[in-house]
Parts: C-alpha cells; sequence; structure tokens
C-alpha cells in the first residue's frame, strides 16, 4: 500500500479577496502535492478558509452583507481562483463547516477535562486584522502590531484561558529532540528565543462578540479564532467521529505557512495537540513574505492584485516556476514583473522551447516523425545520458527538501545540456550521410528522451507543459517520478509539431499587469489627485466618547473618541469656538485615522476631525444612517 502524505496550507481569511501571496503558498503546497503523488505517495493536500473572528465580522459588516452570506461569496472566490490556478487540493476546509465547529468544541471541552483551561480576566492589547494578542514590549512606539504594523486596541474581558506556560519545557525539548521539526532551520532559533523567556497562557474565549463557535460547556463564550482555526488541520480529516481516516493522515507530514504565523504553528498548536495527546505534525515550515516589485504586498497600495490578472497575462506554469526559480523558498523574495518575463525568454523560451522545437522538427525531418530506435552510443550521447541520470537524483534530492530554486538548477543544466548536445552532435550534418543513420537515430532518440525525462521532473511544477511535451513526443506515460529513469522512452511513436512553448515577450510593447513606475500618469500635483493617492487616507466612522476644553487654549478641544477595531483615540481639534465639548458626547464624526500622530499644545493628537469651515464658523461632518464606529468612509 502507498505511503500517506499530508500537506496544508493556512487556511485563509475572508475579510480580502486572495492576491499573489495567498496565492503563493497554495501553489507551493500543490507543487509538494503533485511531487509527492508522482513519487508514489498516497496524498491528501488540504487548504481552506478561516472564517469566524472579528476581523471577518467587520469585513461582512463593512459590506452590509449578512456574515454567513459574505463567508459563502467569499470562500466560494478562493474555492474558484484554486480551480483556475490548477490547484490540485484533495479537501477545503471552512471553520464555518458544522463537522468543524463540532470538533472544535470537543478539542476544547478535552483541553478542559485535561485541567489545561482555566477562568480568569484578560486585559491586553489585540491585533483585530491579525487576531493575536500581543504583549505591551512588542509594540511599536505608536501601540502598532509588530506584525501588521496596524494599531492594536485595549480589551478587558473575563475570558478562559489556555495553560500554554505548562508546555514551555515540553516545546524546548521538541526542538532539540526534533530540529527539523520546524523548519528552515533560522526560524527554530526564533522560537526558542521565546520560549527562553517563558510563554505566557493564552486567552482563549471571547465574549465581545457572537461570531465563533461557541464554547460547548460555556456558550456564553466563543472560541478564540485561532484555537478554531488550528483545528481545521484535524477536523478535515474525520477528528474525532471517523478515526480511521484521521489515523490514515495524522500526523501531518507538513504544514506550509508564513513567517508571520509560525509561533501559532510552532509554539501554540503543538502545545494544543501535547494537551489532548495527540502525536504533533512532523514538520513546520514557515516560508518568507513576497513583496510585488519591491513593495509590501496590501490594498492600500493597489498591489493586493487578483492572480487572475497576472493570468490573462501570463501562463499559469510559467508563473509556478517563476515563483520557484526566482524566489528562495524559506526567505522573503521580490515578485516583479520583469523578471517574470526574463525568465520566460530565457529559461522557457529559449532554454526549454527551443529543445522541444528543435528535436521535433529533426525528428520530423530525418525520422519521418518516428521517434527512431536507438544504437551504440558515442561518448557525447553518454554524456548526455550520464547528465541526466545525475540530474534526476539532484532533482529528488532538492525536491525531498523543498529546495526547488536547486531542483529547476539542476533540471535546467539537462535542459541547456540538451541544445548543447544538439550543436555537439550535429544532427543535420549526420543527416547528409547514409552511413551515419544509427548514429543520428541515436541522437534524435536521445532528444526525446531527454525531454521525456524533463517533461517528468518538470510536472510538479508546470503541469500542463509536462504534459503538452510528453504529447509532442508521442509519449503517452503518467508521470512516474518513482521510477524515472534515461533510455526509457518507447521508440515508434510519432511526434507532433506545434505552436511555440512559450512566444517570446518583448518587453518594449508588452503591456505589464503592474505598469512600471514611469508609465504611471504623474499626478497633476497642483490640483488633482490620482485614486490611488486618495485611497491612502484612511477615513473612518468614529463616536466621540468624551470631550474637554484644552487648558489656555480658546479653539482647542481634546476628544475620546471610538473607532471600533481601531480602539479609541485622542484626538485635538479647533472646533472650540463653534462647540461646547461636553455637548459632543455620542455625536458621530469622520475621523482621518491614519495620520501620523501630532501633538497641539504639547498633547497628543492621533488623528483628524473632518469638518467644514466658513465665516460662520465650524461644522462637524458626519453620516446620517445609524452606522457602527470604525466603519471605512471612502
Ligand atoms: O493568517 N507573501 O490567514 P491570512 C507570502 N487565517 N505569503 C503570504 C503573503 C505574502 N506577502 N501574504 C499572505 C491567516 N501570505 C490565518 C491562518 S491557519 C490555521 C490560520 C500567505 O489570510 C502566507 O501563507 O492572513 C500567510 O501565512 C498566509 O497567507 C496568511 O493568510
Amino acid at each position: 500500500m502507498k505511503s500517506p502524505y499530508y500537506v496544508t496550507t493556512p487556511i485563509y481569511y475572508l475579510n480580502a479577496d486572495p492576491h499573489i501571496g495567498s496565492a503563493y503558498t497554495t501553489i507551493i503546497a500543490d507543487i509538494v502535492a503533485r511531487y509527492r503523488r508522482a513519487s508514489g505517495y498516497d496524498v491528501f493536500f488540504l487548504t481552506g478558509t478561516d472564517e469566524h473572528g472579528q476581523s471577518v465580522l467587520n469585513a461582512a459588516n463593512s459590506s452590509n452583507t449578512d456574515v454567513q452570506k459574505y463567508c459563502d461569496i467569499m470562500a466560494d472566490r478562493f474555492e474558484r481562483l484554486w480551480d483556475e490556478l490548477q490547484i490540485t487540493n484533495d479537501g477545503f476546509v471552512r471553520t464555518t463547516d458544522k463537522n468543524h465547529m463540532k470538533t472544535v468544541q470537543y478539542f476544547v471541552e478535552r483541553m478542559l477535562e485535561q485541567g489545561d483551561i482555566y477562568k480568569g480576566k484578560y486585559e491586553g492589547w489585540y491585533c483585530v486584522p491579525c487576531e493575536s494578542f500581543w504583549p505591551a514590549d512588542d509594540l511599536g512606539d505608536e501601540k502598532t502590531c509588530p506584525s501588521c504594523n496596524r494599531r492594536v486596541r485595549w480589551i478587558t474581558e473575563d475570558n478562559y484561558f489556555f495553560r500554554l506556560s505548562k508546555y514551555n519545557d515540553s516545546l524546548i525539548d521538541l526542538f532539540r529532540k526534533q530540529p527539523d521539526f520546524l523548519l528552515p532551520d533560522f526560524r527554530r532559533n526564533e522560537m526558542l528565543r521565546i520560549l527562553e523567556n517563558g510563554l505566557k497562557d493564552l486567552s482563549i474565549t471571547r465574549t465581545s462578540f457572537k461570531w465563533g463557535v461557541p464554547m460547548s460547556s460555556d456558550p456564553h463564550h466563543v472560541i478564540y479564532v485561532w484555537v478554531d482555526a488550528l483545528i481545521n488541520y484535524v477536523s478535515a480529516i474525520g477528528y474525532p467521529h471517523d478515526r480511521e481516516t484521521f489515523n490514515r493522515w495524522w500526523p501531518a507530514d507538513l504544514h506550509l505557512i508564513g513567517k508571520e504565523i509560525n509561533r501559532f504553528h510552532s509554539l501554540v498548536w503543538p502545545a494544543m495537540l501535547m494537551s489532548i495527546e495527540l502525536p504533533l505534525p512532523r514538520h513546520v515550515y514557515a516560508h518568507g513574505w513576497l513583496t510585488v516589485n519591491g513593495q509590501k504586498i496590501s490594498k492600500s497600495l493597489g498591489n493586493a492584485i487578483d492572480p487572475r490578472e497576472f493570468l490573462k497575462v501570463y501562463s499559469n506554469d510559467a508563473i509556478r516556476y517563476y515563483l520557484v526559480r526566482d524566489i528562495q523558498f524559506g526567505r522573503d523574495g521580490d515578485f516583479s514583473e520583469v523578471n517574470l518575463i526574463g525568465r520566460i525568454n530565457s529559461d522557457l523560451a529559449n532554454d526549454l522551447g527551443n529543445l522541444l522545437h528543435r528535436t521535433v522538427v529533426m525528428i520530423n525531418k530525418f525520422a519521418g516523425g518516428i521517434v527512431p530506435e536507438p544504437a551504440e552510443p558515442t561518448p557525447a550521447d553518454s554524456q548526455l545520458v550520464e547528465i541526466a541520470s545525475w540530474t534526476i537524483d539532484e532533482y529528488k534530492e532538492n525536491m525531498d527538501s523543498l529546495r526547488f530554486t536547486r531542483a529547476m538548477e539542476s533540471l535546467w543544466e539537462l535542459v541547456r545540456f540538451g541544445n548543447k548536445y544538439i550543436d555537439l552532435t550535429e544532427p543535420w550534418l549526420l543527416g547528409k550521410r547514409a552511413e551515419k543513420k544509427t548514429q543520428l537515430d541515436t541522437v534524435l532518440y536521445n532528444l526525446a528522451d531527454t525531454l521525456r525525462t524533463v517533461a517528468m521532473l518538470i510536472s510538479p511544477v508546470m503541469p500542463s507543459t509536462a504534459e503538452e511535451i510528453l504529447n509532442r513526443i508521442g509519449c503517452d506515460e503518467t508521470f512516474d517520478l518513482e521510477n524515472v529513469r534515461p533510455k526509457m522512452l518507447k521508440c515508434g511513436t510519432s511526434v507532433k509539431h506545434g505552436e511555440p512553448l512559450f512566444p517570446r515577450i518583448d518587453l518594449s510593447r508588452h503591456k505589464r499587469v503592474i505598469p512600471p513606475p514611469d508609465e504611471v500618469i504623474e499626478e497633476d500635483r497642483e490640483t488633482t489627485i490620482g485614486i490611488d493617492t486618495f485611497g491612502r487616507v484612511d477615513l473612518r466612522v468614529g463616536i466621540i466618547v468624551s470631550g474637554e476644553r484644552v487648558k489656555k487654549s480658546k479653539k482647542l478641544v481634546k476628544l475620546l473618541v471610538d473607532l471600533g477595531d481601531l480602539g479609541q483615540r485622542q484626538v485635538v481639534a479647533g472646533i472650540g469656538k463653534s462647540y461646547d465639548p461636553s455637548d459632543l458626547t455620542g455625536r458621530k464624526v469622520v475621523v482621518v485615522a491614519n495620520l501620523s500622530p501630532a501633538k497641539l499644545m504639547g498633547i497628543e493628537s492621533q488623528g483628524m476631525i473632518l469638518a467644514a469651515t466658513d465665516s460662520d464658523g465650524v461644522s462637524l461632518l458626519t453620516v446620517d444612517t445609524d452606522v457602527k464606529p470604525g466603519t471605512s468612509v471612502s
């Protein structure tokens, strides 16, 4: 029976559409899944969506949609994108699935039975977009989240806590005894540093909103979205009701994640599993972050581009190849469209496309379109076969260790040598001399056979290209990386001529998905601003909680304004001549929420309130329906 291999991606929040960053992890997981399947494993590849929590709830509220309906729409968008990207996931878990929710309740009750959950009071800083609590020492100067840089909010609640601290030593042990539990190596030290400082217990329930899984024994509490989310890795494979399926796949072979969620996967999740005595996953791999053309991916910068936009211009296979060839897996990297085009023109069009084209043309010309039988090899023939064997070994070693860039580099040595082999053996000269017929046949066979090897090896990364290559050399085999060896191609099959696999792209005439900086229409700074500039202003509805006059100033008032998920802000406004601050409590106002803090008469102002000013004085801007604080204004 085949060995099982279980690989997962993070489950994605539904508060925003997927972009090339979310697609990156899923594409890598797909490459791993395809590689393992072709290597003889029985694979279960899981992805899904993380649908509970404050952040998703806020996103649904902002779009005025019922939250479950919002999740259905968004989850569908993710699923459709994965289809378009030819992702071969075997499961798609949603945290609003009934089964998943039941598993979460069961899991938490077991932790409770183990004495690992207790009730306490939580006071602390919370980042809503990351759904994470942060110690005060980790925050940025302006009370910003260390992970996403947005402002955190102070929360006070009666919560249940998980005794994470109890597992501190067991986790240190885990990292010492099983050094490859967390990859790449350098991530381990980050976790060990946290453990050396000592883990604090984790607040794992919330009472301030309802959008989550209620705790069975105290349904007034909903379970913290991260605890809910992590459990997806076992709920989706049948835990606890379908033990047979669960035991087939668990423990997971590989949790693929981005580096920013490492502590949840390498500390919290193993501790939760230890608590209920389930085996730990074999490996967690925390990869680096992608920027796009050198910039952080963010909605406000307008570069959180739907990956489908790239698919309209570049082939899926080219994007996949570029992502693993240019971005060293594990490290941060930049998705650069110019470099993508560079790879298409050099590696794919020049090297691979040419090798296929030249081979098919020559088999048509010198062998009537039929792959001929090889004869005794010359030294050049033997060298090609040797390089092919060596490439297969190198490739497998690197793919097994998730060193995709190195795997592609060694594979391309074979592709390039294939082209060189044509120059060395000069088939066009052999074709002119009848006595060289068997030598020519050997060359043609070896070329087709090399393309077979290349197609097999690129199949996890470029599945459609691999299929097309096999089709053109008349090979109807399935991808088998377990038994792939040179000189295994059957002869006597017909080759097919076709369009170039990867047409060259002329950069000077090509319209890029992300316009290069010099093509962005310069804003007329005197009179107009572009929509991008306007989009960078974070306008929010706020509710004034309290107000007082600033001492020694007729004009300035100090207000405390509630901005919903952004927390409460102190804002100093020049409205004192037109308004009595004590009358303002409960007023809805519009606030610029991302203005750098400034000091006015020695008092920090953390935003600006919008108002119209004319000769009669100042008039505050407001909204005319019952909009929640924190709602975006655009
Ligand atoms: O964190 N570069 O979900 P999320 C590379 N729901 N990868 C990126 C990326 C970038 N610029 N941006 C996002 C969550 N990613 C939780 C996970 S799992 C039990 C719960 C990828 O929607 C990367 O894999 O914020 C990162 O970890 C993930 O998207 C975060 O997705």
